[in-house]
């Protein structure tokens, strides 16, 4: 399950639903930059780094390898569900996964401030440092922490080489070796009885024939490769990340589904081209609660673009669509969808890998009524307001993806399976342009969406 915008899509409900029906729930990539909500009768659950399956007591919630762990905000949050009378016994964490120390969001922070105008209004959570040191070769993993010994003097020339850079070039008082070494082995005993080797557990459920959950975090615009360069966080969340951060063959894999809101929203700098910054963008904020789950930060807001709606069925392969916070749109007297981009005068249906281009795009619309009643309540798509069906087929069509699950409210009640996206049949609801060929069958040559254009 993967989020199909820039991120806050509401994964984290949905994560909460399809882990009803996961043996295993695995996060496969970034860090405690996430912030995922789950809202349960009264009682809302923030978070970060633990898989949104944790809510299910027999469910194996797994940090995989690929994601990077800041040992401090995972231990805040064991205190805080086992505090609500959650159990985290089931939560594995990946010996390979690299860890985020006091310099990395030491180095976040400061670097975002010395890029002034150019910044990308990162989380300052260590992230795109932890995955720099990662590939530069210097990072710490999990391993490294169990190891004591070891640890102290991977971590006093780290520090020492680290310290150099913080002062010279960042003007940042050096850390205390010895002082980051304790801190670290009192989280290290902590974490230890949770550590496993991650892949490993992921590959003996499979040869059971459990149900695994890969939960993405971020979304496929904030993708290190295939997202809104350089205004990106630095891993891959995208559905081929799963297979490199859990340790698993592609062939695992049975299916794709993205989360993606029936409108859009941003944190963070970057082009944004349905982005409304008058009234529009403020009832959107307004009635969607669009602040950010660890930063605060307001969301920017906009209507739904679906040339990267159809970019993300592209680079995931999404078999299914989950549409969430229709609801926020009731009150709306008519809605706006992006079909295409006008670039240089010329309609664009593809998003262009180019970023000045992109930052160039200008949004083409069409104006679809709106509804005008609560659909807070609706539980079935019989339920559903003529106009928000259509709105939904509209989308679907659009990014030719069969809609499975509707959201249109935080709790887990306020929900439209319209097919169940683990065990029904593949590429069926809410799709109405023609079944998509089975294997062995000429594939049809791609048609374009057929879009009345209206700026
Ligand atoms: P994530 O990062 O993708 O898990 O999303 P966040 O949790 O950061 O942000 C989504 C927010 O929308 C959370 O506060 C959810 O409780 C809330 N939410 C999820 N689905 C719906 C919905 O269908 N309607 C409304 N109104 N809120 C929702
Ligand atoms: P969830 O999992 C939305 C954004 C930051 C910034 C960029 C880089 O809750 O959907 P980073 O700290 O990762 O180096 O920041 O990515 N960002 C997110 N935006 N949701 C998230 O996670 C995000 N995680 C990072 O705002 O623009
Ligand atoms: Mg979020």
């Amino acid at each position: 399950m993967i989020g199909a915008q820039w991120g806050d899509e509401g994964k984290g409900k949905i994560t909460d639903l399809l882990s009803r029906s996961a043996d295993v729930v695995v996060r496969y990539q970034g860090g405690v930059n996430a912030g995922h909500t789950v809202v349960v009768q009264d009682q809302t659950f923030k978070l970060h780094l633990i898989p949104s399956g944790i809510l299910y007591p027999n469910t194996k919630c797994i940090i995989g390898s690929g994601t990077v762990i800041d040992p401090k905000v995972l231990i805040q949050e064991l205190d805080q569900l086992e505090a609500l009378k959650i159990s985290t016994r089931n939560l594995l964490i990946s010996e390979t996964a690299h860890v985020t120390m006091p310099y990395h969001r030491l180095i976040d922070q400061a670097s975002e401030e010395r890029r002034g105008d150019h910044k990308i209004g990162t989380t300052r959570r260590g992230i795109g440092p932890t995955y720099a040191d990662k590939s530069e070769r210097t990072g710490i993993r999990v391993v490294d922490l169990m190891e004591p010994e070891h640890m102290k003097k991977q971590l006093r020339w780290t520090i020492n080489y680290k310290n150099g850079i913080l002062e010279k070039l960042y003007d940042i008082q050096p850390l205390d070796p010895e002082e980051v070494i304790a801190e670290y082995l009192e989280y290290a005993e902590r974490l230890r009885p949770h550590v496993v080797d991650s892949s490993l557990e992921i590959y003996e459920a499979f040869r059971h024939r459990r149900n695994i959950l890969f939960e993405g975090a971020q979304g496929t615009l904030l993708d290190l490769d295939h997202g809104t360069y350089p205004y990106v966080t630095s891993s891959n969340p995208v559905a081929g990340g799963a297979c490199v951060g859990a340790g698993v063959g592609p062939t695992m894999i049975d299916r794709v589904i993205g989360v993606a809101k029936a409108y859009t929203t941003r944190v963070g700098e970057g082009p944004f081209p349905t982005e409304q910054l008058g009234d529009v963008g403020q009832m959107l904020c307004d009635r969607g609660a669009e602040f950010g789950t660890t930063t605060g930060r307001q969301r920017r807001c906009g209507w739904f673009d679906a040339v990267i709606g159809r970019y993300a069925v592209r680079i995931n392969g999404l078999d299914c669509l989950a549409i969430t916070k229709l609801d926020v749109l009731d009150e709306l007297d008519e809605i706006k969808v992006c079909v295409a981009y006008e670039l240089d005068g010329q309609q664009c249906l593809d998003f262009p890998g180019n970023a000045r281009q992109f930052a160039h795009c200008r949004p083409i619309y069409k104006t679809i009524p709106g509804w005008k009643q609560s659909t807070a309540d609706c539980r079935t798509l019989e339920d559903l307001p003529m106009q928000a069906l259509d709105y939904l087929k509209f989308l679907a069509e659009l990014m030719e993806v069969p809609i499975a699950i509707v959201s249109l409210g935080a709790s887990r009640d306020q929900t439209i399976i319209v097919e169940d996206p683990i065990h029904g049949p593949k590429r069926a609801l809410l799709y109405t342009k023609g079944e998509q060929p089975s294997k062995g069958e000429q594939p049809a040559a791609p048609n374009s969406p057929e879009i009345h254009l209206a700026s």
